[in-house]
This record gives structure tokens, sequence and C-alpha cells, in this order.
């Protein structure tokens, strides 16, 4: 059974239809991550599951209760719900530990050992502690968040964009133990992010958002490989998106007859292929020149060292006539290959395809 249960969630401000709609079960001890463009609504939505705002229309049921229908609603501190906020929102005048400790009792023998603890777990110093919000960094202090949130033991953590302060190793390690924790505290949780892989590799189930409705939900795997646009693949990672024949299980493109993962369509149409489905092996102008047909060369145009990943443009050569295909215009080929290998720009090179491609709508 669903552990929440979102249904036809509405929440206006004056003109701005900040939610619109939004419909989404969660399941208990899932990791659920939201990701869409700014102002598309991620953090009203957030708040409205939180309490702190009510909606205009639409229901939220949290483990069989119903925590807000239309106006009606239970109020924020009766959800057992937290909520890090995407500024953090500590409370200036407390200390560290006032803050981290903020939802303890202050009675309770072990507090000082509990605050000690999850400011470990958040990779806090101890020497931290006495200090104010203010005489911390922007990450040390969405770390703070997140522990005062973890004090609280909530049945949901809802995490808005908390670890966007942290540099890309810190981020990747928090994340890690953030989930470790959520996970062995049986807590589920939704997470906010601007970062796609993020949300790729944290989430059990995640939602595009645009315009204040999911466009898609699905698993992680599902979102990449088989997005139902172009917005929605973009927003996952590059998209190589080419004009295509369809008919039979395959699709003649540029790239020659590549499988297709739909075996009903027969159409024109556009496929998707994610950069790292497309092979390069170095090739020669000998070996173009006596191209068999079916074997796809190309020419680098571009090449961008970026360390472990250099983009490399390529220009194909001999790519098959798809003159009512092409009509539907394609994407320039821009793949990322290691660096330590890259090609180079006027390097010819030899043009394959692993999986299959995603047909679009
Ligand atoms: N209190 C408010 N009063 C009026 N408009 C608001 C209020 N809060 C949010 N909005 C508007 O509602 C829309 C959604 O805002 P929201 O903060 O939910 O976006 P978001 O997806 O979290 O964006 P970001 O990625 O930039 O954090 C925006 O157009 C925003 O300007
Ligand atoms: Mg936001």
């Amino acid at each position: 059974m669903s552990f929440l249960e979102i249904a036809s969630l509405s929440k206006n401000y004056g003109p701005v239809a900040a939610v619109a709609g939004v419909d989404i079960t969660v399941a208990a001890g899932s990791r659920t991550a939201i990701v869409g463009p700014s102002g598309c609504g991620k953090t009203t939505l957030l708040r409205l599951i939180a309490g702190f705002e009510a909606p205009d229309s639409g229901r939220i049921v949290l483990d069989g209760k119903l925590l807000a229908n239309g106006g009606a609603s239970v109020p924020a501190h009766l959800r057992g719900i937290g909520l890090v906020a995407q500024d953090g929102a500590l409370f200036p005048h407390l200390t560290i530990a006032g803050n981290i400790g903020f939802g303890l009792d202050r009675k309770e023998p072990k507090r000082d050992e509990r605050i000690a603890e999850l400011a470990y777990i958040v990779g806090l110093d101890k020497s931290v502690l006495k200090r104010r919000p203010h005489q911390l960094s922007g990450g040390q202090q969405q770390r703070v968040a997140l522990a005062r949130a973890m004090a609280m033991k909530p049945r949901l953590m809802l995490l808005d964009e908390p670890f966007s302060a942290l540099d890309t190793g810190l981020r990747a390690s928090m994340r890690k133990a953030v989930a470790e924790m959520l996970e062995s505290a049986g807590i589920t949780t939704i997470l906010v992010t601007h970062d796609q892989s993020e949300a790729l590799s944290f989430a059990d189930q995640v939602a595009v958002m645009r315009e204040g409705q999911f466009s898609q939900v699905g698993t992680p795997r599902d979102l990449y490989l088989r997005p139902k646009d172009r917005m929605i693949a973009e927003f996952l990672g590059d998209a190589i998106i080419l004009p295509a024949k369809i008919s039979g299980g395959f699709a003649e493109s540029p790239l020659g007859r590549i499988a297709v993962d739909s075996k009903e369509r027969r159409d024109l149409a556009r496929i998707m292929l994610r950069p790292e489905q497309i092979l390069l092996a170095t090739a020669s102008r000998k070996e173009l020149a006596a191209a068999k047909s079916g074997v796809l060369f190309g020419e680098v145009t571009e090449s961008e060292f970026g360390g472990a990943a250099c983009a490399v443009a390529v220009k194909l050569l001999n790519s098959p006539d798809l003159p009512e295909a092409a009509a539907i215009g394609s994407t320039p080929l821009i793949l990322k290959k290691p660096g330590v290998d890259a090609p180079s720009v006027g390097d010819i090179v030899c043009v394959s395809v692993v999986g299959k491609a995603h047909v679009f709508n």
C-alpha cells in the first residue's frame, strides 16, 4: 500500500498556478526525487506536503490519515514530517547545537550525545556546535538543517535541494550517508534536486515537474531511457534526437538502421539515443573510401577537453539519405568520450550504436 498519496493537489498564488493538479503515490520506505526547472512549483509542493501551506484543492493522505483535503488541513507540527528548506531556515538566535537539538526533549539525559552524534553523521566538526548559523558556510548550514530534521525522526523527510551548496566530492558522500541513514531509520524521503545524476542515483522513483504538474513519473531507468518527450529527455541528461522512419521494431535514421523500443510504430518520428549509446572507433580515409553500405563513418569537427569526459562533435560522412524524415530535423552528434583517448579534430571515426533507440510519441 502506498504511504503517501497525493491527488489533484493545487495551489495558486494570485494569478500564479504554482502547483496545478499533482498526483503521485509514494511507497513506504522509498525515495522519490523531484526535478524540474526553476519556478515550476517544487518548493511549493513540499511546503503543501509539510503543512506550511494549505492547498486550494486536492488531497494529501499520509499512512492512511487525511492531512489535507481542499482548504481543511492538519497543522504542520502534527504531521510528523521533516522539511529541510532550500535556504536551511536555521534559527539565527540559537547556537548550532541549539538548532540541531531544537526538536529534542530538553530534559532528555542523552540530549548532548545525540546532538553530537547527529553533527557527526552530517560531517560537522564538534567545534562548530557553539557557533551561530551566520558563522557557518552555506554548505555547513545545509548540513545543520539536515541534522535538525533528522533529530525529529520524521515519518516522511522532505529535502529541498539539501546538497546544493556542497562541492562535488562532499555532495556525493553526503548523499550516500544521508541515503543510508534514512534507509536504516526506515524514513520515506522526497528529494528536490537540480542535479539529474543525483535524482537518478538517489531515487527509486523520479518525477519530472513542469509548470505545476508532473510530466512523467517512473523509475530512474524508465525516465532516462524512455522519456515521454524531448524536454524530459534533456532534463535527465544529454540526448541525441534524430529524425527516423520507423517500422517493424527498427528505425531508418541518419545513423543507419537502429533497433527501437517499439514494435508497433510505423511512421515518421523522432528517436532518441543517449550519447553513451554511440561508439566511435578509429578509422581512416582509406576505409571510408572503401566503405560498405551499413557501415557509418564520421569526421570529428570539435573536441573539447573536459577531464574525465570530453565533448566530441562528429559530422556524419556517409549518412543514408532520408528525404522524408530529414524534414523533422536532427541535433548534431555531440558525444562524451573519456579524456585519455578522445579523438582529435579531423580524425575519421567509424560510428556504431549499442542498445535500442527510444521513439518519441
Ligand atoms: N509565497 C509566494 N507568493 C507568491 N508567489 C509565490 C510564492 N511562493 C512561490 N511563488 C511562485 O510560485 C511559483 C513556484 O515557486 P516554487 O518556489 O515552488 O518553485 P521551485 O520549483 O521550487 O523553483 P526553484 O527551483 O527556483 O527553487 C513561482 O512562480 C513563484 O514565483
Ligand atoms: Mg524551490
